[in-house]
């Protein structure tokens, strides 16, 4: 239900893969589903935020009151972030970004022979750390971190480099966490060194969780 805290804010949110062409039919990608990031669209939608919902490709419709932007690849991604980015008073990026995309797209599909096929990549821009050079004093950016190993230490360096207020690990070698299930199993870390840890949760209670979180946050600074 609305929230006072939640009606005033603008949420950007990132959701699902994205996906890097190497000829017209074959691609890089991960197994982001979008649940995670569409949750939690939905509901900061519930409680009256104004909500952006930046999308890579999925199956999921989406939520009711939630202004969409279709994209496909990283670059798309970071174009979109990047406009929608100095308006929004919270953002938040589950989006499973492809960190590397083919150096170079073939125009027509390209046969198949008996050779060996290696394929050269190149880093794609990070979206969150250039966020977190723009971002001013009144924003609040959260980051996510998929993590099969090392899971604080990561999660909290993560934070730490790319200037983020908070940060959602999810260890993904845990059952029932991650990606393309429909629960999730996180620690939230905060700029403070506070740190909280959940249950395994279906990703509408994880998105609750993330949202009250950043909102004990907020109300803390102030
Ligand atoms: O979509 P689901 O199936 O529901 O699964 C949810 C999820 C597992 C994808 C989600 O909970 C999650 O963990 N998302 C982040 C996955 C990820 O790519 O983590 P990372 O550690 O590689 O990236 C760290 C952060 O940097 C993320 O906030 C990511 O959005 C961001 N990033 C990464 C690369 C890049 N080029 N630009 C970025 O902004």
């Amino acid at each position: 239900e609305p929230d006072p805290f939640w009606k005033s804010k603008k949420v950007l949110i990132t959701a699902g893969p994205t996906r890097e062409a190497i000829d017209p039919v074959r691609y890089f990608s991960n197994h982001s589903s979008g649940k995670m990031g569409y949750a939690i669209a939905e509901a900061a939608a519930a409680k009256g935020a104004k909500v952006e919902l930046v999308s890579g490709p999925t199956n999921l419709e989406p939520p009711p009151g939630v202004v969409i932007k279709q994209v496909i690849t990283a670059e798309e991604m970071y174009d979109s972030v990047t406009a929608s980015f100095s308006e929004a008073d919270v953002t938040i990026k589950s989006a499973a970004v492809a960190d590397y995309r083919p150096v170079e797209t073939y125009n027509q599909k390209r046969k198949k022979n008996d050779e060996q096929w290696n394929v050269e990549l190149e880093s794609t821009k990070d979206i969150l750390k250039t966020l977190g050079t723009q971002k001013t004093t009144d924003q609040i950016l959260v980051g996510f971190a998929a993590e099969s190993e090392n899971v604080a230490y990561f999660a909290k360096d993560k934070l730490e480099r790319k200037n983020l207020d908070l940060i959602v690990a999810n260890d993904i070698s845990a059952d029932g966490a991650g990606f393309n299930h429909d629960t999730n199993v996180i620690t939230i870390f905060n700029k403070h060194g506070q740190e909280q840890a959940f249950p395994m949760a279906s990703k509408k209670q994880t998105a609750e969780h993330i949202l009250e979180a950043i909102k004990s946050y907020t109300e803390e600074q102030h």
